[in-house]
């Protein structure tokens, strides 16, 4: 580095890979340029919901925390969505001012290596993300994505990561009949990604919408209006078992996924495991009878119906399933979010550990400014 170049002062959270509650921030001093073909982001505003811990919990599992090595094996970056502005670009048809959105790491500034560089954006064509799921390389240009609008970015950040997974959810279950269900039982039914795929069915003839929850979220979850009906994890027996029956599990509760397959026997024809609120593992063979759960992975299903439908229509599909859900979910009448809006890494240490203590409300929608 030459005496005279300027240099950014870094901030990088680190989370302890096997204490989530537990992370540390770590400084350091980096040239402001970007060498050639690699440009400089600087993160300003990111999402938090219970989605992150996930990603960390599974993070050796999913290979989540390959995204973003720290070389420190016993730290990690912790993944989140958000948006973020170049601060330097040695890349032609990317420039210095340009927001991106997009999966970051928790960090004030950070390097990428884009390639495939178009109008709509770039992926991270860095050599450790060539073997990683890549809906998770790609970075979006604000100015040329149609979903876009600047005042509901915060919207965005907290429901676009989740409500792919609504919208694809909602169109695998569908797409393959309910495997013969005609009620859904779905747990953690307070969560957004839960949710959002009861708004995408709430309109289905012929299929029954049951949400599972905790006691202090029931009401929540009642007013939500898109479950035909709420029962708290202690209530479970009160569910009828006379429609064959497909179990959303979006709490990944080994004891509550052994009380649904006793409950509903016979009647259980599908077990679909989304993800995992209460639970830091991922998914073991409990040797339950009835169906073996099975994993559901956003971004198989988006890549079937990139070949079924093709990439534009997938995209004018989802955007518009979206729009719908954010104008439903941000109309104050609706009491569906309150954005509460932080400022700065210690807020976010707090608030992660927050989140991997399950003391998140579920009516509120976690942001961290940066800048
Ligand atoms: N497979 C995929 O492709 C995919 C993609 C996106 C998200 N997901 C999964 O969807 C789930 C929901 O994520 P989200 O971001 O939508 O959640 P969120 O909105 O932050 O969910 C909050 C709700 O989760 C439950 N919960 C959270 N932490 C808990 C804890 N420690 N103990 C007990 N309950 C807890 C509570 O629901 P109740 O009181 O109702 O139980 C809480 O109201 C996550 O597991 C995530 O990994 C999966």
């Amino acid at each position: 580095m030459a005496a005279t170049e300027p240099t950014l002062a870094i901030t990088r959270l680190f989370s302890r890979k096997d204490a989530l509650n537990e992370s540390r921030l770590e400084a350091a001093h980096e040239p402001a340029s970007a060498a050639p073909g690699e440009v400089l982001l600087r993160l300003d505003r990111f999402a938090l919901t219970t989605n992150n811990i996930t990603y960390a919990a599974f993070g050796k599992a999913m290979q989540y925390w390959d995204f973003f090595p720290t070389g420190q094996p016993q730290w990690g970056h912790m993944p989140v969505w958000g948006f973020a502005d170049v601060v330097a670009s040695g890349v032609d048809g990317i420039a210095p001012g340009e927001r991106f959105y997009g999966y970051f790491p928790i960090a004030s500034h950070f390097r990428m290596q884009p390639g495939r560089v178009t109008a709509r954006g770039f992926y991270d064509a860095a050599a450790h993300r060539a073997k990683l799921t890549s809906a998770y390389n790609q970075y979006t240009r604000v100015q040329n994505d149609a979903a876009y609008a600047p005042e509901l970015e915060h919207y965005q950040m907290l429901y676009r990561p989740l409500f792919i997974t609504s919208f694809m959810l909602a169109d695998f279950l569908e797409d393959n009949r309910f495997f013969g269900a005609r009620r859904l039982v779905v747990s953690s039914a307070s969560s957004k990604t839960a949710y959002g795929t009861a708004f995408c069915l709430r309109d289905l003839d012929g299929i029954a919408l049951t949400g599972l929850t905790s006691a202090r979220n029931r009401a929540f979850v009642e007013d939500l209006g898109c479950y035909g009906s709420t029962v708290t994890y202690d209530e479970l027996a009160s569910v009828p078992v006379d429609e064959p029956t497909l179990y959303v599990d979006f709490s990944g509760d080994e004891s509550l996924r052994a009380r649904v397959h006793a409950h509903f026997g016979d009647s259980l024809v599908y077990d679909c495991f989304v993800g995992s609120t209460q639970n830091t593992g991922f998914l073991r063979d409990l040797h339950l009878p009835g169906p073996r759960p099975e994993f559901y992975f956003a971004p198989v299903q988006i890549r079937k119906r990139n070949a079924d439908w093709g990439p534009q229509e997938v995209n004018r599909r989802f955007n518009a399933a979206q729009r719908r859900f954010i104008d439903h979910a941000r109309d104050p009448a609706k009491r569906w979010l309150a954005l509460v809006e932080e400022r700065g890494f210690e807020a976010a240490q707090a608030r992660i550990a927050r989140l991997a203590a399950g003391s998140g409300a579920p009516q509120e929608g976690y942001v961290v400014v940066v800048g």
